[in-house]
């Protein structure tokens, strides 16, 4: 199986990261196709936990050249400070390669990012503030500057010049702030000097490595349902985390990918505004007594953020779409751990709007805001799966969990996440 690729089913923080160190065993090249440090992926070893927002989840083992791939948008202080800090821990980030192709993000981004947030007012998205949109955006109206730029100090350096005097006065005239110009290419002429070395042609790289049977992951950040295409629009990221978004952000082609892995939370949760159908809060958005209880066993804090997460039980409607979407070949099923103590737990099987059995997953926000959830309940297991390890030893109601999703879906569930150690894991062969 020469190229996996593993792609968030829900709203994000469905535990990728764990799984993709798990794979990342099997692997040679782990690389990154979309998003940027919007991302929080937290990988636990023994005591050290380590949360990951542009790096390759693979970084972790000697053996995985970390890629950043031509899809992600990159933020060279983020970058820096997170290569600083993994090497302060004797992780090697020396084999790390960044797409020539690959777009910067800008002090204005993140400026622009909290203008359109703050004028939205009780309509914001809730983004994560990083500037993820706008460089999106910078780069399908082709002004943005690419990481591949900063190999020529002096064009760089101009580059950025141009685009901050010209983001500077729009700032201003939407009412916002402008940036301090000199200061920005000063820093970023530091910073494009230190990339330089990273940068690299990751398109022919990792055709390279496909020639040479190596084994590729495809890392995911965010999720199918905030897709720009086919998420919850416009309460979505900017970028394309279903699978295909794999093949246009690293340059590899559709039927080089063999393996396709959904990442699902045994529940659901989500950050930021938008429709959630299974959510377990009253009319005021405040988590119910359910809800609660998943935030504080699960930890549902943003890693990027800390944003407390919202949540709700498990959508298999949402599910068998991202099935489709992304010609899943199987599914992780992360924290089931976190349901441990319920009495019981529910599952969503299908929806309902206006008393009628809705057929597929609704096409627009709007429709999936009204849609009635419909629940098949199974009994709680009552007893910890914390760190089970073979399928055998889960409880009968958490393996009925399990195959329950099996049926529905239509696909199987290879791995359980027992718990956040890297371990912590079922693998079903
Ligand atoms: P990602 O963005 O999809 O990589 O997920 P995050 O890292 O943002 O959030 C997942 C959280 O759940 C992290 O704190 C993980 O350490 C933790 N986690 C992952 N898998 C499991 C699991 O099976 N059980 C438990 N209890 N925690 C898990
Ligand atoms: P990982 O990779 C959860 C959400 C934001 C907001 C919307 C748009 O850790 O799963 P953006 O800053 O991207 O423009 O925000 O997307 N969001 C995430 N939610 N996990 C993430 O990443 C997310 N990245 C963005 O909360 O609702
Ligand atoms: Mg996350």
């Amino acid at each position: 199986m020469p190229v996996t690729v593993v792609v968030g089913t829900q709203w994000g923080d469905e535990g990728k990261a764990k799984i993709i160190d798990l794979l990342s065993r099997d692997h040679s090249y782990v690389a990154r196709y979309q998003g940027g440090h919007n991302a929080g992926h937290t990988v636990v070893v023994g005591e050290e936990k380590y949360a990951l927002q542009l790096i390759p989840s693979g970084v972790l083992y000697n053996h995985v050249t970390p890629v950043i791939g031509n899809g992600v948008v990159v933020d060279m202080p983020t970058l820096f400070s997170e290569i600083d800090k993994l090497e302060s821990r004797g992780i090697s980030c020396a084999r790390l390669k960044v797409s020539s192709q690959a777009h910067l993000i800008f002090p204005w981004h993140q400026l622009h990012d909290a203008l359109a947030e703050a004028k939205r007012g009780d309509d914001k998205i809730g983004t994560t503030l990083k500037g993820i949109g706008p460089a999106y955006a910078d780069k399908a109206r082709r002004v943005g500057i690419r990481a591949g730029a900063v190999l020529d100090p002096a064009s760089f350096a101009a580059q950025v010049r141009e685009r901050a005097i010209e983001e500077s006065a729009v700032l201003v005239a939407l009412g916002g702030q402008g940036v301090d110009v000199d200061a920005v290419v000063a820093q970023f002429a530091t910073l494009g000097a230190r990339l330089a070395p990273y940068i690299c042609d990751t398109v022919n790289e990792l055709h390279e490595a496909l020639d040479a049977k190596k084994q590729l992951l495809l890392e995911g950040a965010q999720a199918t349902f905030l897709d720009i295409d086919h998420g919850t629009y416009p309460f979505v990221t900017s970028s394309n985390p279903v699978a295909s978004g794999a093949c246009a952000g690293t340059g590899i082609g559709p039927r080089d990918i063999s393996r396709v892995v959904g990442i699902a939370k045994a529940y659901t949760t989500r950050v930021g505004s938008g429709p959630f159908p299974t959510e377990l809060a009253d009319a005021s958005g405040a988590p119910d007594a359910l809800g609660q209880a998943l935030i504080t066993i699960g930890h549902e804090f943003g890693t990027v953020t800390g944003r407390q997460r919202r949540t709700g039980w498990l959508d298999l409607v949402m599910l068998r779409h991202a099935v489709r979407l992304n010609s899943l070949t199987e599914i992780a099923l992360t924290k089931l751990d976190v349901l441990d103590t319920f009495d019981e737990v529910k599952v969503c099987v299908s929806y309902t709007l206006n008393g009628e059995t809705l057929r597929g997953y609704p096409d627009r926000a709007e429709v999936l805001a009204q849609v009635v959830p419909v629940y098949e309940t199974i009994s709680g297991w009552k007893t910890s799966l914390r760190g089970c390890k073979t399928y055998d030893s889960l409880h009968a109601n958490a393996r009925l969990l399990v195959e329950l999703v099996e049926k529905i879906v239509g696909v199987p569930v290879t791995m359980v996440g027992t718990g956040p150690e890297r371990d912590d894991c079922v693998i079903r062969s």
